[in-house]
Formats: structure tokens, sequence, C-alpha cells
């Protein structure tokens, strides 16, 4: 069961009981998915990029996934954007988080009117936008395609240890290109390890309002 729950930026994350984590920080969803993926990942990685590439691991309720397509759509670059996911959320839970205050009316549009076709198939949801939503867990997933950029946003290490272990960073970040970016909310000593042990550089960031620091990794 996943419960509608306010964060300190006014806006609302979800509350997964199952596994007892909210799906962004408490201090504030939208800054947390600004902060990390679209002002460190997207905006850094696509500088001087006429198109990008990224992986999201954990779709969950999009917020990611709107942030970049509206940022790509006023700023001209094609996104192809893949996102796996475990376990789909409902559209009707998704509509709950009302997200689409955040973005125009043709993004939030072209994403909701795609989202359950896209959890089947790759969709072209606008002239510049493709989105694909794998549902299969991460250790499943297997792709031809490499990528420009991975969002890591699972659940964290507390509550979901295997999605930090040294196999599965290895296995998300064999879909990298060389020079890609993978960016996450999270940092600690065994994640810049392992990070490092697949030829990343990595850098320590400013975290997002409520955590210290963040990673954010270069492939060679
Ligand atoms: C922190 S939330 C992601 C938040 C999301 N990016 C958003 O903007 O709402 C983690 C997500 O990972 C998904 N997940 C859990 N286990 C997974 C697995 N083994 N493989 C892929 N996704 C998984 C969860 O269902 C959840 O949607």
């Amino acid at each position: 069961m996943n419960i509608i729950t306010p964060t300190a930026d006014g806006s609302n994350t979800l509350y997964n009981e199952t596994i007892g984590e909210h799906y962004h920080s408490k201090h504030g969803a939208l800054q947390e998915s600004k902060h990390v993926f679209i002002d460190a990942g997207l905006k850094f990685a696509s500088v001087g990029k006429a198109e990008i590439s990224i992986l999201e691991v954990g779709f969950g309720t999009g917020l990611n996934f709107i942030l970049s397509f509206e940022y790509c759509t006023l700023n001209n670059i094609k996104l192809d954007y893949t996102s796996i996911e475990a376990f789909p959320l409902t559209i009707d839970v998704i509509k709950q988080t009302r997200y689409s205050e955040y973005v125009s009316e043709q993004t939030w549009k072209g994403f909701i009117s795609n989202y359950e076709s896209a959890l089947k198939t790759e969709q072209t949801i606008s002239p510049i936008c493709d989105l694909e939503i794998p549902h299969t867990t991460l250790a499943d997933f297997e792709t031809d395609k490499k990528f420009d950029v991975i969002y890591y946003d699972a659940f964290s290490v507390q509550h979901q240890p295997e999605m930090w272990s040294d196999e599965i960073i290895a296995h998300a970040c064999s879909f990298l290109k060389p020079g890609g970016t993978f960016v996450t909310y999270a940092i600690t000593g065994k994640l810049k390890r392992a990070v490092k042990a697949n030829g990343f550089t990595i850098e320590k960031l400013p975290g997002a309002p409520g955590k210290r620091e963040m990673l954010r990794a270069i492939k060679a």
C-alpha cells in the first residue's frame, strides 16, 4: 500500500508501507528530484548536446521523468528515456501526486496518456521524446542500448540493500556509454568503491536539502 504524504517543500511523495520508506526525500520531493537528477545529472550531461539517452532505475511516480521531459522540450534536446520499474504504480496513484502542477499541461498529458502503454513497449510521446518503462527488476533487465546518463533512484540501502550490492551496481553501470554520467542521491564508502571498481571517476557534490552529499560519477 502506498500513502500520499506531503514533504517539506510542499510537494507530495508516496510512503511505501511494505518497504517502510518514502519514494523521495521528506525534506522535499520536488527539490530533491531537481537537485540530484535534473541539475547534477541532465543539465550537466546535456551541455552542447542535441540528444540524450537516460536510463533510470526506479520509475515510481515519474517525477524525474516529467521534469526531464519538460527540460528537454524547453531546450530542444531529443530525449530517449528508459526507466526500469519492478512494481509499477497505478495511473490513479500517479495522478494523486499532483505533479501536474510542476510541468506544462502538454508535458503532463503526454506522460499520462502514454504511461500504461510505455509499461509494455516504447512510446513516442512527443516529437522530441521516447519513453519506455520496462516492467522488470534491475537484475533481470537486459538491453543492447547504451545510455548517456543513469539516474540511480532505488530505495535506500537500509531498506533495499540488494539494490546497492557491488554486483547490481556493476550491472547498472554496464549500460552506460564511455564518458557517461551516473547520479544518485546517496553516497557511501561502499558505493564509491563499487563505482570506482567499474572504472569511474567520482565527485562528491552537495546533497539535496537534508543530505550533506550526493554522488556523481563519470565512466572512463
Ligand atoms: C525511490 S523510488 C523511485 C522514485 C521515482 N524515481 C520517482 O520519481 O517517483 C524506488 C523505485 O524502485 C522500484 N523498485 C524496487 N525494487 C526494484 C527492482 N529490483 N528493480 C527495479 N525497480 C525497483 C520501486 O518500486 C520504486 O518505484
